[in-house]
């Protein structure tokens, strides 16, 4: 398995929405992040359903609105691996659709009914609609039947428990071919945060 590490910039930051170590240090620094304060209050309102009830109420303030740039980069550069795909927790489902090709298939999966409802919506009239699919499951327990070529995580990981972070890393494992390869743009580029990065490097490896 090959593995590309990014550094992500910018958004990911003020959207960490979770209680990881970034989440804590951002919340006793400061109070004023509504839209994650708002996170907060959902996720833990509601364990099992707070993701969906994010979607639901349009506490989305990680979605782009367009697919990752890097990505659509890496696309049309020819330099992702042609295959099967798999985007977990793809939310609206911008990079489903951007990479999906017809050498290219292309898993959507999110845990929130309402997502994926978003997602299915806003790319019913997409050209390419037989190389992708949208599908509501839970990472950590669904069974593909084949593996995948790449697997392309923007703000899944960061978004987890840190105590999911090993078993995110066995899933990958699992889901991927041997040669497959995983792009996950998990850092937030803050230079301060160096200890949170090799905490994340540590419970990974
Ligand atoms: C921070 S958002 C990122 C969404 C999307 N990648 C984007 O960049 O717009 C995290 C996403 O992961 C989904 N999610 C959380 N836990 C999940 C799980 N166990 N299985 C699948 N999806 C999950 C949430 O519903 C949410 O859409």
């Amino acid at each position: 398995m090959r593995t590309h590490l990014s550094t992500c910039y910018g958004l990911l930051f003020n959207t960490l929405p979770l209680a990881s170590p970034l989440s804590r240090l951002t919340m006793t620094r400061s109070n004023t992040s509504k839209p994650k304060d708002k996170i907060q209050q959902l996720l833990h309102s509601d364990p099992y359903g707070g993701w969906d009830k994010c979607w639901e109420k349009g506490v989305t303030p990680w979605d782009l609105g367009q697919p990752t740039p890097i990505l659509v980069h890496l696309h049309q550069t020819g330099t992702l691996p042609k295959g099967r795909s798999l985007v977990p927790g793809c939310g609206s489902g911008h990079d489903v659709v951007a990479i999906a090709s017809p050498e290219r298939f292309v898993v959507g999966l999110d845990v929130s009914e309402n997502a994926i409802r978003q997602a299915t919506k806003l790319s019913s009239s997409s050209k390419s609609a037989e190389n992708f699919v949208f599908l509501e499951a839970d990472f950590f327990s669904w069974r593909p039947t084949q593996l995948f070529d790449l697997i392309f995580d923007y703000t899944f990981f960061c978004a987890i428990e840190p105590e999911m972070r090993s078993r995110w890393a066995s899933r990958i494992r699992d889901l991927l071919k041997p040669d497959g390869e995983l792009i996950t743009l998990i850092f937030p580029g803050r230079e301060k945060l160096g200890r949170w990065k090799r905490s994340i490097c540590k419970s990974l490896l």
